[in-house]
């Protein structure tokens, strides 16, 4: 049996399944008005290989706010990008769903026996499964590193099949995007927010080649543009748009100085691209204070000398602002991990983690 990749022009809904964290919280596998989920049937997963992999699969991931749910022979575990991997379980009737059943009913496997290998199903933010990726040929003690190999082949697969003709990319052009962008690509068409569907960018009569009118909401304006489709939204807000609060680091989802929110999440706004995001809210560091009154978070900076040459300090302070929102980091050894997706060269970790700290009873 060899790789299979199934792209789903007219995708059907996937069940709705309900999962609960460690905690008992309860939550539903596609979220109205989250980001899109990412179920891989992975045998052969445990914990140990979660952690090994979590930043690479995080930075996967991060790029487009998906989730991933792992489902192994026994146990389901969700990785978040700048979240800890957390063992759930699967409600369904009333009682525990075993992961296998689990992977069943979401066409992963077979009703008896799971398939061998590694099965990828991408469902996008409404719930309609995008498409499938099976390896056969996984071995348990590789899942991670074949789910990874999976993801980005998946991306190129479905980007190759169904963008670009839209895109009109050379191929040397298709060279130079990252993976990562790739992927985000792949989901990006159709796994946008299901509020009311953007209009889709246009090729508009006489305009260069590649390049597509649309309509940026950023800090509650919209910016009309006329970009090629594979600018990047930190290249099209500081360099289109103006707003050089946003830094460019290292241009590859490494350094977190791009942090931007779309529609509230954090995001590298380096890892993806402009005509990804017609209809999101984007909100950069300009947006965050009320005139001349400073956002919580930014005062808290100023006061706790949570900067040296103050390079990194837009993107920590989008992040920090994100991080308390998620709401899941308290302690401060909390903070230093889901902080650690922005780097500062100058080293003003321990005050950046007490600016925090202290901006939380503002907020
Ligand atoms: Fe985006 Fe470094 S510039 S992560
Ligand atoms: Fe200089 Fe962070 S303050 S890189």
């Amino acid at each position: 049996m060899s790789t299979e990749r199934t792209i789903n022009p007219s995708p059907e809904r996937v069940p709705e399944l309900r999962l609960r964290d460690e905690q008992g919280r309860a939550f539903t596998l596609v979220d109205p008005g989250g980001g899109p989920v990412v179920v891989a049937l992975a045998p052969g997963w445990d914990a140990r290989l979660g952690e090994r992999y979590a930043d690479s699969l995080g930075a996967e991931l991060r790029g487009f706010g998906a989730t991933l749910l792992v489902l192994d022979r026994e146990s389901c575990w969700r990785i978040q990008p700048d979240d800890r991997m957390d063992r759930v379980t699967v409600d369904h009737a009333g009682g525990v769903l075993h992961a296998r059943a689990a992977a069943a009913l979401l066409g992963l496997a077979g009703p008896r026996e799971p398939r061998p290998g590694l099965a990828v199903l991408l469902v996008d933010a409404r719930g309609r499964a995008r498409f499938r990726h099976v390896e056969p040929e996984a071995k348990g003690r590789d899942a991670a590193a074949t789910l990874l190999a999976a993801l980005r082949s998946a991306g190129r697969a479905c980007r190759a099949e169904t963008l670009r003709p839209l895109l009109q990319l050379t191929r040397r052009e298709l060279l130079m995007t990252t993976l990562v962008a790739a992927f985000a690509l792949a989901l990006g068409d159709g796994c946008a927010d299901p509020a009311p569907p953007p209009q889709a960018p246009t090729l508009p009569v006489g305009a260069p080649p590649g390049t597509v009118k649309m309509i940026l909401r950023v800090n509650g304006q919209a910016r009309a543009l006329e970009i090629e489709s594979r600018v990047t939204l930190l290249d099209a807000l500081r360099e289109r748009l103006g707003l050089t609060g946003t830094k460019k680091g290292c241009d590859h989802g490494q350094c977190g100085s791009c942090t931007v929110h779309v529609n509230g999440r954090r995001t590298l706004s380096c890892l993806t691209l402009a005509v990804m995001h017609q209809g999101a809210a984007i909100t950069t560091i300009e947006g965050l204070a009320r005139g001349a009154e400073l956002h919580p978070m930014q005062a808290a900076f100023v006061e706790h000398d949570g900067f040296q040459c103050g390079f990194c300090t837009p993107g920590q302070i989008m992040s920090a602002v994100g991080l308390l929102s998620e709401g899941h980091a308290l302690r401060d050894h909390e903070v230093r991990e889901q902080m650690s997706g922005n780097l500062c060269r100058c080293g003003a970790y321990p005050n950046i983690v007490a600016a925090i700290q202290s901006a939380r009873g503002r907020s």
